[in-house]
C-alpha cells in the first residue's frame, strides 16, 4: 500500500474518499497524528501529515521513527514523502517541484535509528543511494501524464531548523553540493530505509535559499505563502495522478 507524508501546506488530500482515521501506537511513541486511510479505485492509500494536522510539530520534534514504523506497521510498502524547500541552484526557482536523488544529512540531535539495542552486533547500512528509483519513476510518470514538470534529481541539504539558514551556511551547503534546503529529509530518508520502504520525496520550491535571489535580504514569509498554495495544488494533482495510475494498473489485474 502507498502511503503519502504531507508536510508544510498539505496537510491533508481533499479528494481523497476517506475510509477511516486510526490513531496507531508504536514502539517509538506516538506519530504525528492519526493516519487516514482513503480509498481510490479499490487501492487504499494512507496519508499522514508530518508536522500534526494542525501544524504545530516543528521539524526537529517530528517523531520520524514513529511516523514510518506506524504507516509500515498498517501495510505501507511505498512511501512518497513532500516537503517544501528553499532553492539553493539557480535553476531551482520558487515554484518549482524536484524530486531529489541524493541528500545531506546537517540535523542533529535526532533519533536517526531503529537499531539500538545494545546486545545486537552494530549495523551498518549502506546507503549510497537514499531514495527509491522505482519510487522516482513513478513520479515522473504521473508528472508526464499530468502535465507537470518535474525536476530530475538534486541533493538535498536536510538542516536542523527550525530557523533559517545564513547567507554563509548556504554558500557553504552549495560548496558541499547541496541544490535545496529543508528542515524534514533526515532522518526520515533513513529511516524509510531501515524498514526497507520504497521512499521517494517531492520537493516543493517556495523560496529563494538565504542570500539568493529575491531572499538576497532576507526571506519573506510573504514569498513563501505567495508560492505555497499555487505549488501545493501541482503536488495534489500530482499526487491523484499517481494513485490513480497506481489504481488503473491493480484495477486491470
Ligand atoms: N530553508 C530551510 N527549510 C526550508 C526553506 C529554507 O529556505 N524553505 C522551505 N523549507
Amino acid at each position: 500500500m502507498l502511503g503519502i507524508i504531507g508536510g508544510t501546506g498539505l496537510t491533508q488530500l481533499a479528494n481523497l474518499e476517506i475510509t477511516h482515521r486510526r490513531v496507531a501506537r508504536t514502539p517509538w511513541g506516538e506519530p504525528s497524528g492519526a493516519l487516514t486511510f482513503g480509498r481510490l479505485c479499490e487501492q487504499e492509500v494512507v496519508f499522514l501529515a508530518r508536522h500534526g494536522y494542525g501544524h504545530n510539530i516543528p521539524p526537529h520534534e517530528v517523531n520520524y521513527r514513529a511516523n514510518l514504523w506506524a504507516l509500515k506497521d498498517h501495510g505501507v510498502d511505498r512511501v512518497v514523502s513532500v516537503a517544501t524547500v528553499g532553492g539553493i541552484h539557480p535553476e531551482l526557482l520558487p515554484g518549482t517541484l524536484v524530486i531529489p536523488d541524493q541528500i545531506i544529512d546537517y540535523t542533529h540531535g535526532r533519533a536517526t535509528t531503529y537499531f539500538v539495542d545494545t546486545n545486537k552486533p552494530v549495523v551498518h547500512l549502506d546507503f549510497t543511494t537514499p531514495y527509491c528509483e522505482a519510487m522516482r519513476a513513478v513520479l515522473f510518470a504521473a508528472g508526464e501524464r499530468a502535465g507537470i514538470r518535474l525536476r530530475d534529481g538534486g541533493v538535498y541539504g536536510a538542516v536542523q531548523g527550525p530557523r533559517l539558514e545564513t547567507a554563509a551556511e548556504i554558500n557553504r551547503m552549495e560548496r558541499d553540493g547541496a541544490d535545496m534546503v529543508g528542515m524534514t529529509g533526515m532522518p526520515e530518508a533513513y529511516l524509510a530505509h531501515e524498514l526497507e520502504l520504497c521512499y521517494a520525496a517531492v520537493g516543493a520550491v517556495v523560496n529563494y535559499a538565504a542570500g539568493r535571489g529575491l531572499s538576497s535580504d532576507g526571506i519573506q514569509m510573504e514569498e513563501i505563502q505567495g508560492v505555497l498554495g499555487e505549488v501545493m495544488a501541482q503536488v495534489r494533482r500530482l499526487l491523484e495522478q499517481m494513485v490513480t495510475d497506481d489504481a488503473s494498473a491493480q484495477c486491470a489485474v
